[in-house]
């Protein structure tokens, strides 16, 4: 299995964006340049399909000079991005697709020829667990194409499937000074996490009132 990590950015009240259906406009320039850095470290990039359909832009490096780090050492520009989505239901007329910067994969569980023609047209791997878990064959199949290295980057649904597989080797969570309130996406969208998953506390940042923490899989 790839060495997976989460990077997002919470409320004082573990809420992760201002509206559901919104993109969250609450960290500073410091955290928007912590995740370019993550970002441009991984060789791939997994997100939901609810975060896809809600900011319709693919997550690119951003940074000129870390662009250039990556290709300096033999890399591609960006990190690829694989989306997880049971029903497909994604924005393929979007640029996302149709003007994409890096290699796209589907995780999903099975999909329709139409479908399947249409991945083929945007250059869409689609990677079908059918019966199987679709993380645990989703991410076995992308170590196997050489992805060793993922960060998740959410939203909440997406970071609740991998805590409950106990896939999660770290955790980058900046804390931001601010409370958003209940009818807002929570950082983990899933019932009871049974046995609850525990991490340790590796590394704690703080720029101004934000709060950078880095925590490693116990
Ligand atoms: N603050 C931050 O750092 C941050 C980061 C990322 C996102 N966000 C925010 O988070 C919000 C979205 O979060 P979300 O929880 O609604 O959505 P999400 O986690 O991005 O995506 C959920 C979708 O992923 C697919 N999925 C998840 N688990 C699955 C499974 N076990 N099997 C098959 N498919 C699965 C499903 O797609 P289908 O419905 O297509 O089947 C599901 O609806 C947005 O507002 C976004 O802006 C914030």
């Amino acid at each position: 299995m790839p060495h997976v990590a989460l990077c997002l950015a919470a409320s004082m009240d573990g809420r992760i964006a201002e509206a559901v259906g919104g993109a969250p406009a609450f960290t500073s320039a410091y955290d928007r340049r912590k995740l370019f850095r993550l970002r441009a470290e991984a060789d791939l990039l997994l997100v939901g399909a609810g975060t896809v359909r809600h900011e319709k832009l693919a997550p690119l490096v951003r940074d000129a000079e870390l662009v250039n780090q990556r290709v300096a050492a033999g890399r591609p520009q960006h990190p690829a991005v694989a989306i997880v989505s049971r029903s497909l239901d994604l924005p393929w007329q979007a640029r996302y697709f149709t003007a994409a910067k890096q290699r796209l994969f589907v995780l999903t569980e099975r999909a329709d020829p139409d479908t399947r023609a249409l991945a083929r047209e945007r250059n869409v791997t689609l990677l079908e667990a059918g019966d199987d878990d679709l993380f645990t064959f989703g991410l076995a199949a992308l170590a196997e194409l050489g992805f060793a290295h993922v960060l998740a980057e959410g939203g909440g649904t997406l970071v609740h499937a991998l805590l409950a597989r106990d896939l999660v080797d770290r955790f980058y969570l900046t804390l931001a000074p601010l409370t958003l309130g209940r009818d807002t996406p929570p950082l983990v969208n899933g019932p009871r996490l049974e046995p609850a998953v525990s991490f340790d506390l590796h590394h704690v940042n703080q720029v101004g009132s934000e709060l950078h923490l880095e925590y490693h899989r116990r």
